[in-house]
């Protein structure tokens, strides 16, 4: 039997879930954050907001975005891989639209590999859309910008479809 998505809990990354967190960024990144990357993220950018999802108390997955101006730039994104597919991305997502809603932001930015076609297929189902490149971004490889822009109504900028 699969997992019900509403067993899955969001919470904010605090400096204590590092230990787990490193394992996931370690298993799927080829280039991955240093732990002091993530402690300066958490301790000192006031600009940060990180947060993970929860299965039985352990941490299964993690995004992280900085919110600048009226713009969220989403900084990562990562799911362990046992748990992939099982909407755990989506509800992450769901997540940074709904602070996107509460600070009246007016688009969502991030940066993807070319070749990573579950993540594009993820943003796309969001509705971003590619608006450039960074070539040879990530070294070996170019990166494609994308960006989901919120809905504008009466003045409240607010995202409708999710
Ligand atoms: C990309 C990633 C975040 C997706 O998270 P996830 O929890 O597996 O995604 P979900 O289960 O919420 O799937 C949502 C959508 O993403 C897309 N998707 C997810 N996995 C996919 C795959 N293996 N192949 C193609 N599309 C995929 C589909 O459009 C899917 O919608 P559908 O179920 O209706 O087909 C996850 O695979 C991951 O952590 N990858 C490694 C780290 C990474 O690449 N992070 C992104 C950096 S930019």
């Amino acid at each position: 039997m699969g997992i019900n998505v509403k067993e899955f809990v969001i919470d904010r990354v605090k400096e204590r879930d590092l230990p787990q967190l490193m394992v996931i960024e370690n298993s799927v990144f080829v280039s991955p954050w240093s732990i002091f990357t993530f402690l300066e993220e958490l301790r000192h950018n006031r600009l940060a907001h990180y947060y993970c999802v929860r299965f039985q108390g352990q941490l299964v997955a993690y995004g992280g975005a900085w919110v600048v101006l009226d713009e969220i730039h989403i900084t990562t994104i990562a799911i362990h891989p046992c748990y992939q597919g099982q909407g755990i991305g989506s509800l992450l997502l769901k997540k940074f639209f709904e602070l996107a809603r509460e600070l009246k932001a007016k688009e969502i930015t991030l940066e993807v590999r070319e070749t990573n076609m579950p993540a594009r297929h993820l943003y796309e189902k969001f509705g971003f859309k590619v608006m450039g490149a960074r070539k040879n971004y990530y070294g070996d490889e170019s990166a494609l910008i994308m960006t989901a822009t919120l809905e504008v109504d009466n003045d409240e900028r607010q995202d409708t479809r999710y």
